[in-house]
Parts: C-alpha cells; structure tokens; sequence
C-alpha cells in the first residue's frame, strides 16, 4: 500500500509547556503502524520550511494516529498552530519497529524525556509486562504519566532534581533493577531519549549481559533512506535511521 496519504488534524493540543499532541485522522487508506515507527509530516504547504519533519508513532487511535511533540523551531512553531480540519500530508509508517519480547523475556521500557513518544505504543502494545523507567529534569517536564497507568507493569519515574520520584537518572535505576534480574527472568531493554543517556544504557546492557534496543534520531531530509543524511556509524558499516533504524540492537551501535 501506498506511505503516502492525508490526514486530518481532529486535534492539536498542549499537554505540558512545549509540548503538544497531535490526533489526526486519515482520509486515505493507511498501513498499519507498528510500536517504533515513525512519520514524516508536512508542516507547511509552502517551500519553507520545505522539508517534512519526522515523528514517532505515539498512538494508534480508531480514527489514525497521535503525535506527541516538542515545539522545538521552525516546523514545530509552525505545527503547534495549526487548527482542526487542516489536512496535512504524511509519509509513513517509516522505519523498523521495535521487536517484541519472547514470553520468557521481561520488558523494561525506558523513556528520557520527549523519548516517551517513541515507546508509549510499544508499553501499550505490552499491555501490563513492561516495567517502565521514564525520567526527566523535573517533574513538570514528565508527562502523559497518567495515560501510561493503564498499560505498565511498574512505572519507575526518575528526575535529575529529586522533584517526583527517585532522584537520579534512569540509568541509575535501572543498574539496580537489572541486577535483581532474577525477578524479571531474561530482561530485555527498549529505550529512547537523548543520545548520552542512550549511550549509558548501551553500556550498562553490555555489562550485565542484557540486550537492549535503543531508537535513534537523526536529522532526516527524506525518510526513506534516500538522502543519506541520517546515517549512523554501526559494527557492520553505516547504516540508515531512516530505514534501517531507527531501532537498533546497541551492540551494533559504534558509540
Ligand atoms: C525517527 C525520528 C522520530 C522522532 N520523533 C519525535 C517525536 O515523536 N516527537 C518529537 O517531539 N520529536 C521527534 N523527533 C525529532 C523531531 O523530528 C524534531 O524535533 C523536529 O524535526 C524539529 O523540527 P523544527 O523545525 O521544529 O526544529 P529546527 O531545529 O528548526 O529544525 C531544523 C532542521 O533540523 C531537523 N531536526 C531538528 N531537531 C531534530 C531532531 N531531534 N531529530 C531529527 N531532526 C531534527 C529538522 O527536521 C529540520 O530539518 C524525531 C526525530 C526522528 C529522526
Ligand atoms: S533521511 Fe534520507 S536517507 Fe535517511
């Protein structure tokens, strides 16, 4: 089936300061999103900002899809005015997913900051199993904590400043979690957030013996691994976040 088609906006409204969710309904047929994934919308109809902008898949809804997004510059600037029943073309799903656990696997989810947006739908899709660590600068920079209640195992939330929950970074956390793993079975990791966090889990997941994925961002001119702008540096040579990511295993990732 074709990736392109349009949707409409149903709403586009703030869910923390600099942050808003995007609901959109698609007009044309669109193909099954999968937890990971991501999209390529366009912010504007005219040439600037000419390039689409990319976001991860939040949530499948009845009528599409949601996006949760940080007003970052141009296109977000733009994108956070834009009303209901504007129509917006949208490349996607793009990219690969994150793979599912086997039943003797013990998800743990981990979300730094906007990286939430990227792993809800995967917390959702694991409906009850995944311990999930989300953490954050402070507390009013965590958000959509209560639609995650639903869905979570346990929820760990951390912040750097101590304002809610443990005080201290995911990795901290979950260094401790993963060293109880007889708890969990066979952990396996799913993460994303900002590179150095990434990159600490990385290390964390090699010394204990655990694997992780990780999902990484890169800047993106076409999303459909044409461009090559969004190549990251791996053990078998580069490779495209666009196509080939934006999950990887975070061995293959040459930090
Ligand atoms: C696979 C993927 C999934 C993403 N999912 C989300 C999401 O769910 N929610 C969210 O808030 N953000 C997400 N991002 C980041 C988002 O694409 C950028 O924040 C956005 O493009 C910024 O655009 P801007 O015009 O507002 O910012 P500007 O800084 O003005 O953008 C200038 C240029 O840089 C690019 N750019 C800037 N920051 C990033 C970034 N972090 N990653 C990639 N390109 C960037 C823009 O696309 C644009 O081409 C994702 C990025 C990727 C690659
Ligand atoms: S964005 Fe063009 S190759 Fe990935």
């Amino acid at each position: 089936m074709n990736r392109y088609f349009r949707a409409e906006i149903r709403s586009n409204r703030p869910v923390h300061i600099n942050h808003n969710l995007l609901s959109l309904a698609n007009i044309d047929p669109m193909v099954e999103p999968q937890p990971g994934q991501f999209y390529m919308l366009e912010v504007s109809k005219g040439l600037d900002p000419l390039l689409k902008r990319a976001f991860s898949l939040f949530r499948r809804t009845q009528e599409g899809f949601q996006i949760l997004y940080r007003i970052k510059g141009k296109g977000t600037s733009i994108l956070k005015d834009l009303k209901k029943g504007t129509v917006l073309h949208v490349l996607g799903p793009l990219g690969n997913f994150y793979p599912l656990p086997s039943d003797s696997e013990s998800p743990l989810v981990i979300a730094g900051g906007i990286g939430i947006a990227s792993v809800f739908s995967l917390v959702e899709k694991l409906s009850k199993k995944a311990f999930v660590f989300y953490g954050a600068r402070a507390e009013q920079e965590l958000f959509m904590t209560d639609a995650l209640e639903s869905f979570h195992r346990e929820l760990v939330l951390c912040t750097d400043d101590g304002s809610c929950g443990v005080k201290g970074t995911v990795v901290d956390v979950l260094t401790d979690f993963i060293k109880k793993r007889d708890e969990f079975h066979q952990p396996v990791i799913y993460a994303c957030g900002p590179k150095a966090m990434l990159r600490e889990i990385a290390k964390t997941a090699l010394a204990n013996g655990v694997k992780a994925y990780v999902s990484l961002e890169e800047h993106m001119a076409c999303g459909i691994g044409a461009c090559l702008g969004c190549v990251v540096k791996t053990t078998s040579g580069h490779q495209r976040v666009c196509k080939e990511g934006p999950v990887f295993d975070a061995r293959e990732i040459v930090w």
